[in-house]
């Protein structure tokens, strides 16, 4: 019997979904909480390891440490970097790397080992030193079930990382759940957990920091001393205790995380232009209208999203022919304006014993099933579905071959959601059983790699398929989701308190290694002000993925549909972008190669220097967003040395009051800066100063590009500056000719070179 509360879910949900998927949805809730009921996680063998350390041996390059019942394996695997893995047992392992520690040796009861800036002190726990500073306390891990280990750390320090956070950016005092977790349709700040969660944490104090990811994607519970005064302890559900410390700056450790993670993509050009997107553009006509109309306004554009509304039925690699006749030839229409066809995937197949990929599925033993052996069936989008099993390498190549619906429809990029994987559920967890099985392991175990794994298979499908480099959009991933996919944060709700969350949060994500990330602008779920909607393209605009998104029912938001005031503020943001797009790519080279977040904390260039709204783009441009209503002025604090105000030149230094009427984006560039511009064809724009590095970076987006790539350095001495460039590649458009633009006493002066040149001078 359903109590009264549960008899209203059911009303409600049978109003959004239909009386079908409510049943089913019953169903499901009852079937897996027996599932975990009769198959529980085993969750009672505490085995914490005694110290104090009783022997150690070396082992080719790590050093296998012993307690009383178990040891661990410590290797240096680079001069800042430390690799641990605990075992019960105490058979040597041998860490596949080339890097040597200095010394190791029993010191007064404590063994120590050297490299370089790194000392390591062990005897009942292991003490970090960084530059003779302490900077980590680790006592003995347990490791029984759950793992956990517990650590002392500097009681002034900042906490970052774990994926993606409705919180401010330090989240020192959290306790945090690591579990992907579908935010059902809305959340506001403080929502947690929510769709992406990795186990990376980043203690910061100004130019001493360190990260330790730990490589296990169990269930997690993290508490960041919100429990116990500076102790941080990592609980995780299941898996192996195996974690890698790297020591340094913050962009030391996020460069050198992303050595460990794997080097983020790279995206093709159009990716950092404008999408538009809603749930849903209903038919080919619709469609067709929104790129007419962007067409007719000279707004330019690069992408339209199909929402789930194109397929038929929900069923995933279909369409609705009734709707959408004629997919192939729009795409061509739309390619011919420059503009690309996203569309959307979910991984759960629909239950159909009539439905090919259905078939294939069951018959291929790609679906995953409960520790019985049954296919687990849930309902999401199309009524009952099935779910592959992604950790599985031969369901991936199964998966990564039917993108070949995507190409035959003309569609170019995919846009993975629901990949948490998200079941519609009444009550509890809206995921699996956690004892569902997986070819890696039970779900508990496995779980937050989902959304990766699937983009794993989507990444290698669409890179066959075509010589461009694929575009994937992942609302869930786990450490690592990077190399494939940009990502969203998901289902916010349309407010203002989102709209400034929306700064840590994917600040967070970059210094969670995960550079390419963007927002619904105007939030998910909601109709959003006009004044609130502009300030949230503003932000938009210089965000790494710069889409508009909104629920079904929510008010349209395309350019057209605002005053003329507002049209005039999309604009001009459009514009700034598409101006922007030689810099944004440069920067994604960046973070590309060097693993550097796209926006970053402004601690991350000027250590002593900490803003939950302010942050830097690259390394060069400074935006402060206006993040509040009925704002018109604000005082902004600048980090040291002199700022041009981007749209005037104005030179700033300390703090200045800036006027923001709707708008107005503040945005500031660094003296000593390069930035490539796309304005009247590409320009170099010189902020003089001294620089030590900038590489601008442009392709023509295929994965094996036809590139150009120019080191810049810029010297200043006396009123003379001197800039010079090494070079690699050709610019595309065969012209040697470059376009500077020096930006001196509020005017701009234009110095053309060539290439081949590699210097220039200016006197002022
Ligand atoms: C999920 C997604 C959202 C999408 C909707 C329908 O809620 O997060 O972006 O529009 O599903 O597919």
């Amino acid at each position: 019997m359903l109590d009264i509360s549960l008899d209203k879910k059911l009303l409600d949900f049978e109003k959004i979904f239909g009386l079908d998927i409510a049943k089913d949805s019953v169903g499901y809730t009852i079937l897996r909480d027996n599932t975990d009921t009769k198959n529980r996680v085993p969750l009672d063998k505490p085995n914490p390891i005694a110290g104090p350390v009783s022997d150690f041996k070396v082992t080719g390059n790590s050093i296998q440490v012993l307690f009383r019942n178990g040891s661990a394996v410590l290797s240096i695997t680079q001069e800042d970097t430390v690799h641990l893995f605990w075992t019960t047992g105490n058979g040597p392992v041998v860490a596949n790397n080339d890097y040597r520690f200095d010394d190791v040796k029993f010191d007064t009861g404590k063994l120590v080992v050297l490299s370089k800036d790194i000392r390591i002190e062990i005897s009942d726990r292991l003490d970090y030193f960084y530059r003779n500073e302490l900077l980590r306390s680790e006592f003995l891990p347990d490791l029984g079930s759950p793992l956990i280990l517990r650590a002392r750390i500097r009681d002034d320090s900042i906490i970052n990382g774990t994926g993606e956070r409705s919180f401010p950016l330090n989240l020192r005092n959290r306790k945090l759940s690591l579990w992907n977790h579908d935010a059902d349709g809305s959340y506001g700040e403080g929502a947690d957990p929510l769709y992406i969660n990795i186990p990376i944490l980043l203690d910061v104090r100004n130019d001493s920091c360190y990260s330790i990811f730990f490589n296990n994607s169990s269930k997690a519970v993290f508490d960041l001393c919100s429990n116990e005064k500076d102790i941080v302890r990592t609980e995780f559900m299941g898996g192996i205790l195996d974690y890698t410390i790297t020591f340094g700056t913050l962009k030391d450790i996020s460069r050198r995380m992303s050595d460990i993670l794997g080097k983020a993509l790279l995206p093709p050009k159009w990716a950092l232009g404008y999408h538009q997107s809603r749930y849903s553009y209903n038919s080919q006509e619709e469609v067709e209208e929104v790129l007419d109309k962007f067409h007719e306004m000279g707004l330019p554009l690069s992408a339209i999203y199909l929402d789930i509304d194109y397929m038929d039925g929900y069923k995933v690699f279909t369409l609705n022919k009734e709707k959408f006749p004629d997919l192939k030839s729009l795409s061509e229409k739309m390619g011919r304006n420059g503009v690309k066809l996203v569309a959307i995937l979910d991984p759960g197949v629909k239950w159909d014993t009539n439905f090919s990929v259905y078939k294939e599925g069951i018959n291929g033993s790609y679906f995953i099933k409960d520790p019985e052996g049954n296919v687990i069936r849930g309902p999401v989008w199309p009524g009952n579905a099935a779910f592959p099993d992604f950790s599985d390498s031969k369901t991936r190549e199964w998966w990564a071959g039917k993108y070949t619906f995507f190409k035959e429809n003309g569609i170019t990029g995919v846009w993975h959601d629901m990949n948490e994987p998200a079941i519609f559920v009444f009550w509890g967890d809206n995921s699996l059983p956690l004892m569902a099985v997986q070819k890696e392991g039970y779900h508990y175990l496995v779980h937050n790699k989902y959304g990766l794994q699937m983009s794993v298979a989507g990444y290698a499908g669409l890179s066959r398929l075509s010589e461009e480099r694929p575009f994937i959009l992942s609302r869930s991933g786990w450490a690592g989701i990077q190399k494939y996919a940009f990502v969203w944060t998901g289902d916010t709700a349309s407010s203002w308190k989102v709209l400034k969350q929306t700064v840590p949060t994917i600040l967070n994500l970059g210094l969670s290694g995960i550079p390419f990330s963007g927002v619904d602008i105007g939030g998910f779920s909601g109709n959003p002000s006009e004044e609130l909607f502009l300030r949230w393209f503003e932000l938009g605009s210089v965000l790494p993925l710069f889409r508009n998104h909104s629920a079904k029912g929510t008010n349209r938001r395309e350019p057209w549909v605002f005053s003329k005031m507002g049209q005039e503020v999309i604009r001009k943001y459009l514009k700034l972008r598409y101006m922007m797009i030689p810099y944004f790519l440069s920067v994604s080279y960046e973070s590309h190669t060097l693993g550097y977040p796209f926006i970053r904390p402004i601690n991350m260039e000027f250590p002593d220097l900490y803003s939950d709204e302010t942050f830097m783009i690259g390394g060069s441009l400074l935006a402060a967003p206006i993040l509040r209503k009925g704002l018109k002025k604000i005082r902004i604090t600048l980090p040291e040395g002199k700022w041009y105000y981007f749209w005037d030149d104005t030179i700033c230094e300390g703090y200045v009051d800036v006027n923001v009427e709707l708008g107005d984006l503040p945005l500031f560039v660094r003296e000593g800066s390069i930035i490539p511009l796309d304005r009247e064809g590409r320009e170099f724009h010189v902020y003089p100063g001294n620089l030590e590095r900038f590489v601008f970076y442009d392709d023509d987006g295929r994965q094996k590009p036809t590139f150009i790539k120019m080191e810049f350095r810029m010297k200043e001495t006396n009123g003379i500056f001197t800039v010079e460039w090494a070079y690699e590649g050709n610019l595309n458009d065969g012209q040697t000719e470059l376009k500077f633009v020096i930006h001196r006493d509020g005017t701009e002066k234009i110095i053309t070179s060539r290439l081949q040149d590699k210097t220039l001078t200016y006197t002022q």
